[in-house]
């Protein structure tokens, strides 16, 4: 891992600008010995972001906690006990303003507030020269994600968005298989809980798959057709999307946060072959169909099939995102999911929506809301 040696601030030590986002991103002059950090948003998620920083942090990374945003007030309160000796503030302008005067360093963050708040949090701290890690999907609209995208390449900032399961080993471990996937079935179901409701399900739950499928795809969207419902909040709940891409392939996504049960799949057929991913379990399983002499007929038996499960060195994907993070942050390479991959996700997240909600209108689905 390249590692800077020089000990000053990111900030403000830009030599370069180049908007491409292959680029390096904001050649920094002199770098940081240590990457003071920042979590943003210590709820139920961002609680798992603050466990990673501590964990890297104590097993010698150079990273250190340097402030916790929680603008709940007895959440924040509660934190001190945890993280003595970390400041924390009830809002993103009082740890930037602490960051002026020079009492903390902090050179990165994890966004990680409800999606609704990830723009605005977002922009404050890139205006400020820190780079971020904006938990996943990027803003609620469009607009908010162009703005972000385009504040992070004026400030030659690093703007990452944490679709994690890109990170999760099985996943990592199917790339070099992957040659001509034509048909995809994505489960991811999730017992109830009221979290992420300023959100529908497919902005919460769908859009780890949507944006696994794009990135194995690479082609773009032909058509789709979707059926949502609100169950249990007054978003839609449980949804279901087809979509045809140009190439041809077809890929069916199901999600649901209100399911008895916990699910996160992802299957596809390719020439000659059956791939099947548990993000959970983190493993993989290949049928692949055996060349046969005689073309298949009737008689053909499942003698020419043949099962192999890969090794997968299993991680935590949310570990590994961040530890990506850090070294995009060290060495100024484009992360690994891109703000422009963020917006991707979050255009086909809109127009599934936008097709629910004319299936609602058609099929007169105003007695769910
Ligand atoms: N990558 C994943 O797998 C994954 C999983 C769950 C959630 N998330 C994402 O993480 C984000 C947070 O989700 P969550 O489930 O932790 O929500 P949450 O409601 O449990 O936590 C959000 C926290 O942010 C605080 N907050 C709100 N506005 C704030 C602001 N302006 N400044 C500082 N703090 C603020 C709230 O008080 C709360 O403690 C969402 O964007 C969600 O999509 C990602």
């Amino acid at each position: 891992m390249a590692f800077p040696l020089r000990k000053a601030t990111l900030r403000g030590n830009l030599a370069t600008h180049d908007h491409s986002e292959n680029a390096l991103v904001g050649v920094a002059s002199a770098s940081p010995q240590s990457i003071g950090f920042a979590v943003i948003g210590a709820g139920a998620f961002g609680s798992n972001h603050l466990r990673v920083i501590r964990e890297l942090s104590d097993s010698g990374d150079l990273v250190r906690l340097a402030a916790i945003v929680e603008s709940d007030t007895a959440r924040g309160r509660n934190l001190h006990s945890s993280f003595p000796g970390v400041r924390i503030f009830h809002d993103v302008d009082a740890c930037l303003a602490a960051c002026a005067a020079g009492e903390i360093q902090v050179h990165a963050a994890s966004v990680c507030v409800p999606t609704s708040a990830h723009a605005a949090v977002a922009s404050a701290l890139l205006q400020a020269g820190i780079d971020v890690l904006v938990e996943k999907p990027i803003a609620a609209s469009l607009a908010e994600a162009d703005a972000l995208i385009a504040l992070a390449s004026l400030q030659q900032r690093i703007l990452q968005i944490g679709h994690l399961e890109r990170f999760n080993p099985a996943v990592h471990a199917v790339h070099p298989y992957i040659h001509m996937p034509m048909f995809f079935e994505a489960h991811r179901l999730s017992v109830f809980t009221p979290r992420s409701l300023d959100v529908d399900v497919i902005l919460d739950l769908m859009v780890h798959d949507l944006d696994i499928v794009l990135s194995l795809v690479q082609s773009p969207v032909h058509s789709l057709q979707a059926v949502g419902l609100p169950v249990l909040s007054r978003k839609v709940d449980i949804a279901n999307v087809r979509i045809e891409f140009a190439s041809g392939c077809v890929a069916n996504f199901t999600a649901s946060r209100v399911s008895t049960e916990r699910v996160r799949k992802l299957r596809f057929f390719q020439p000659h072959q059956y791939v099947s991913i548990d993000y959970a379990r983190q493993d993989l399983l290949f049928i692949d169909v055996k060349p046969q002499d005689s073309a298949p007929g009737p008689h053909a038996t499942l003698s020419g099939l043949a099962l192999s499960k890969p090794t997968v060195t299993p991680g935590e994907p949310l570990r590994l995102e961040i530890e990506s993070f850090l070294e995009s942050v060290r060495t100024r390479r484009q992360p690994q999911v891109t703000g422009l991959e963020g917006r991707s996700v979050l255009a086909l997240a809109l127009d599934i929506n936008a097709a629910i909600a004319e299936h609602a209108t058609r099929a007169h689905l105003d007695r769910f809301v």
